[in-house]
């Protein structure tokens, strides 16, 4: 099976391109769950007229596996299934249904030392390419992908910048649907790597801060740790898990607007997400964030984030 290596989006290339091929050679292990089957990676295929394919018609959830449990499982198949819901997708699936597929995909790849599942799912096969969805002819189609996945940021700190691409208001489209059509986030991160950055802020359409292309963002000023009001974002569920945690450490936890000027005259800065988990921002812009190191904050919330990861998942 011939091997696509991306662009490494990071600045040290040659552990970029080791990881990438080294998880490669063991992806290629994996089975794919696609409606019910489980199929090697290059036989997993969905058909050419598949809604998600024509019209970007579907929802995602991405999912971390520590010590053989899956964090916060629950809140993710929750998230899944309310999505399908506010896009009509029928049949409709029940939890069981989908923590059923969950476990079997675990149980078929877990030897492999599988640590991330992608969770999609479609409106399915439609009879022609329309934006119609009464033109689906069956039930949604369901694929879960396992991966070998590394966080996708540095843990030493990362650089961003604020993309000219603004975030869709939620009277345009609700940001809680977690779609994978993100025409705007893939155009901003696109931006950030054609300057060698690791992503890029989306300000709301007033100009306030909403998220990075894959992630939510989080602000340290002295003993407050804040983050953008989930409206131009998504309510991410490690972003929820920080601001029940961070109160715990002591720290202020709110929800608040951002201008620019917030942004250059923070303590610290950090990202949240499951794919990314906790990542320190040290530049944004140009201009250091801080010592422009990362910072004693940033450096307790994911030392708690990690314990509670390890310390409370659920078998799936
Ligand atoms: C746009 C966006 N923001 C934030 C997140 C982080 O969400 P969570 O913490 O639930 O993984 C994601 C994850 O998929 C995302 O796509």
């Amino acid at each position: 099976m011939t091997t696509f290596v991306p662009k490494s989006p990071y600045q040290n290339n040659f552990i970029w391109l080791w990881n990438v091929y080294r998880n490669s050679m063991q992806d290629e292990s994996t089975l794919v769950y696609v409606n019910g089957q489980l199929l090697p990676r290059d036989k997993a295929t969905v058909s050419v007229y598949d809604a998600g394919f024509l019209s970007g018609d579907g929802i995602f959830e991405g999912l971390r596996i520590y010590n053989s449990k899956i964090f916060r499982l629950s809140e993710h198949i929750k998230r899944f299934l309310d999505n399908a819901r506010v896009l009509e997708f029928a049949p409709k699936y029940t939890f069981d249904d989908v923590r059923d597929a969950i476990r079997k995909v675990v149980e078929a790849n877990g030897h492999l030392g599988v640590n991330y599942l992608r969770l999609q799912m479609s409106r399915g096969v439609t009879k022609s390419p329309a934006m119609d969805p009464t033109y689906s002819l069956f039930s949604p189609t369901v694929v879960i992908y396992p991966e070998i996945k590394e966080p996708i940021y540095d843990k030493k700190g990362i650089r961003l910048m604020t993309s000219h691409i603004r975030r869709i208001p939620p009277d345009a489209l609700d940001q809680k649907i977690h779609t994978f059509n993100k025409m705007n986030s893939l155009l901003a991160k696109l931006e950030s790597n054609r300057y060698g950055l690791d992503d890029a802020i989306m300000l709301d359409k007033e100009g306030f801060v909403a998220e990075t292309s894959t992630a939510n963002i989080f602000f340290v000023k002295g003993d407050t740790i804040s983050t953008s009001f989930p409206n131009a974002c998504l309510n991410g569920i490690t972003r929820q898990t920080i601001l029940a945690e961070t109160p715990k450490l002591g720290y202020k936890a709110v929800e608040k607007n951002h201008s620019l000027f917030d942004v250059y005259t923070s303590d610290e800065i950090f990202l949240t997400g499951t794919v990314g988990e906790i990542a320190p921002v040290i530049e944004v812009d140009g201009r250091k964030i801080g010592s422009g190191t990362v910072g004693e904050v940033s450096k307790n919330v994911s030392n708690r984030y990690m314990k509670i990861v390890n310390e409370q998942g659920e078998v799936p």
